[in-house]
């Protein structure tokens, strides 16, 4: 097997993917390409414009399914009761949004948010679970500027998406002014496997077969190189933590699911 394929970036390299360096250097990363702020918005939104209506499709056979597992086991993490209300961030096809609404059921509530139409609708109108994807409601929004009042919400969850937001500290900070004082927050994200032969072998995964299978299926070699290259460049676990408590968020915790391909953070917004 000819691996070939880019290193993990080097701590340094992660750190300036925040807010701080992209202010500083006006520049951000979409993967390994270098944009504008105002470029990598607007490739975000390409990007899933031009997947939308295939992501779900896709999220199953690239992962053979397991995102739904790694989507079932973060969100008992954050143990919903009925009658709560939900706000996923970036909340795209709403994978998140039917499990969480399934749990705090008619007298909950749940906001599917997410800054492209194309995402949602694609998961609006899917047949399956009608009346549950009826039941959630849908705004469209950025989630570095996050359309409802402080403290508005049970529980704020995001799902495989801070990776793709221009600046990321804004959105936590945003994610944590819209949760009420005690409330829960959840951040599921792709990272590092942790041992090196199985991450050897994700990452020809990742690098040879992915694209290859985007390019055959869906037409989009390079949304599906883009995708592990941005994985590459995302916060290891500890410093996704650090993150967060700066965000304002405490009682940090993670866990790492298939060998620490999936991480799911979680955290609580003081009282
Ligand atoms: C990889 S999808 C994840 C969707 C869903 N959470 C899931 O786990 O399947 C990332 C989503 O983030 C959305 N997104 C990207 N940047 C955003 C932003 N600044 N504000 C809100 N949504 C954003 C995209 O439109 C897309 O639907």
């Amino acid at each position: 097997m000819q691996m070939n394929t880019p290193d993990w970036s080097a701590a340094q390299k992660r750190v300036e993917q925040l807010d701080d360096y992209i202010a500083a250097k006006q520049r951000a990363q979409f993967g390994f390409e270098e944009l504008t702020e105002q470029e990598k918005a607007a490739r975000v939104r390409r990007h899933f414009n031009s997947v939308a209506y295939k992501y779900d499709m896709m999220n199953t056979v690239l992962s053979l399914g397991i995102h739904y597992l790694w989507k079932k086991i973060a969100i008992t993490r954050l143990a919903l009761q009925p009658g709560e209300s939900v706000l996923d961030v970036c909340g795209g096809t709403g994978d998140l949004s039917i499990m969480a609404k399934k749990q705090v059921g008619p007298a909950g509530r749940v906001v599917l948010y997410d800054i492209n139409w194309e995402m949602i609708n694609a998961g609006r109108i899917k047949p399956t679970n009608a009346r549950t994807r009826d039941a959630i409601f849908y705004v469209q929004g950025d989630a570095e500027h996050i359309t409802f009042p402080d403290g508005t919400f049970d529980v704020v969850m995001v799902g495989f998406a801070v990776r793709n937001i221009t600046h990321m500290k804004r959105a936590f900070r945003e994610m944590h002014r819209v949760l009420k004082p005690g409330g829960r927050f959840l951040c599921l994200e792709f990272s590092k496997p942790v041992w090196p032969w199985f991450r050897a072998l994700y990452d020809w995964y990742s690098f040879h077969l992915m694209p290859l299978l985007g390019d055959l299926m869906m037409g989009e070699r390079k949304a599906y190189t883009c995708l592990p290259e941005t994985i590459r460049l995302f916060l290891m676990p500890d410093e996704l933590a650090e993150v967060l408590r700066a965000a304002g968020f405490a009682r940090i915790e993670y866990e790492r699911m298939t060998n620490g391909i999936a991480v799911a953070h979680t955290g609580i917004r003081r009282l």
